[in-house]
């Protein structure tokens, strides 16, 4: 536990370490939080709440031009950056590899992420940024209006070896496999260097789409994978322990998000459940990204299996507590005094 604490005062004190330990794959992605009726979304999205859409950029742009109020509240978002800018608020140095647009939204989210001392390797695009539209209803239902702009054109060709050089580790989200081979591609690079790999299934359409590929995947490259209970049982038909189990003789770290039961976590030697604490919940935007960024600080600083599954839950309950994928200022703070209480118990 010391080492966390050690990393956590020099990164305080000198900012960014030299070079990104940790590099992220995956689109920079603008949440538009917008507050609308049911006739909105009828009259707009019709038989689309509580799901999503993926309309042209022009529809996108009629739709947000009509919606009530005096204008969305904008977010970055997106799973791997959720998890970078975790790490990063823990004092990892890290780096995001994606593509961005040439406009206000692709600017917005570098002068967001900059700041956390995140190294932005957001290629350019004419196309506009990566955007996600969260129509919350007055039952707090939530329906998604996702254009994937720039985002979605990154491929093996804007690959360079630089982004890789230095890295100990590398992490990818699901989503990144509608961009062709480059996940494979990433991946193969990372382990050449040495670091290892993390991956997160994203959603269980993801795991039914590209079911083989992310065996392979697993099997080939991937040290630690992240699989809610819907992903592991589209992956391999089970839940709980048992998913657990059956994704080990894929991948040697097998993570599984159990929601409020917390979560199981299992490698050759062993597999746990581990359980978080009961919170009163605002909102799970995030939960799982989180999750991932307490999980990878703990397996970077070479801590034990339980408690590097403590540090997800702590990170993923707290960002619970709050509205949206970002953990305030005041309960990192608390997330810092529970390392130092840990450090001080010598866990
Ligand atoms: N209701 C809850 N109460 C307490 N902690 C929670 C709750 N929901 C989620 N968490 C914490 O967040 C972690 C990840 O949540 P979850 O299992 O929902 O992942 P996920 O489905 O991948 O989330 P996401 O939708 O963000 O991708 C859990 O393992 C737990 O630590
Ligand atoms: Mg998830």
């Amino acid at each position: 536990m010391y080492k966390f604490f050690i990393l956590l005062i020099i990164s305080t004190l000198t900012g960014k370490l030299a070079g990104a330990e940790v590099l992220g794959i995956g689109a920079p992605i603008i949440d538009l939080i917008l507050h609308v009726d049911d006739d909105f979304l009828e009259e707009h999205i019709p038989g689309a709440k509580g799901g999503g859409c993926r309309p042209g950029w022009d529809r996108f742009c009629k739709i947000l031009q009509e919606a009530p109020g005096d204008g969305p509240l904008l977010a970055t978002g997106g799973s791997c950056s959720n998890t970078i800018k975790g790490l990063a608020s823990l004092g990892v140095s890290t780096s995001l590899l994606g593509k961005r647009g040439n406009d206000a939204m692709g600017e917005f989210f570098v002068n967001k992420i900059t700041p956390l001392g995140i190294e932005p390797h957001l290629l350019l695009s004419e196309t506009p940024n990566a955007q996600v539209m969260c129509l919350v209803t007055p039952d707090k239902n939530r329906t998604f209006v996702v254009f994937p702009g720039a985002g979605d054109e990154i491929s093996r060709e804007d690959l360079s070896d630089h982004f890789f050089d230095g890295i100990r580790h590398l992490h990818v989200d699901g989503y990144m496999l509608h961009n062709g081979p480059l996940i494979e591609e990433a991946m193969k690079r990372a382990k050449e260097r040495g670091a290892t790999v993390s991956f997160d299934l994203a959603t269980f359409h993801i795991v039914r789409q590209f079911h083989e590929r992310i065996l392979s995947l697993l099997k080939n490259y991937v040290d630690i994978v992240f699989a809610n209970q819907d992903e592991a049982k589209a992956l391999v038909g089970a839940i709980d322990e048992k998913a657990c189990q059956l994704m080990l003789a894929y991948c040697p770290t097998v993570v599984i998000l159990a929601g409020a039961e917390g979560c199981i976590v299992g490698t050759e030697e062993e597999i746990l459940k581990e359980p978080t604490i009961q919170v009163t919940v605002v909102d799970t935007t995030g939960a799982g990204d989180l999750f991932a960024s307490g999980f990878l600080f703990g397996y970077l600083n070479g801590e034990p299996l339980r408690q590097c599954a403590r540090l997800g839950n702590l990170l993923g309950t707290t960002v619970v507590t709050v509205n949206g994928a970002e953990i305030p200022p005041h309960k990192w703070e608390m997330i810092r005094w529970h390392l130092r209480d840990d450090r001080d118990k010598g866990l």
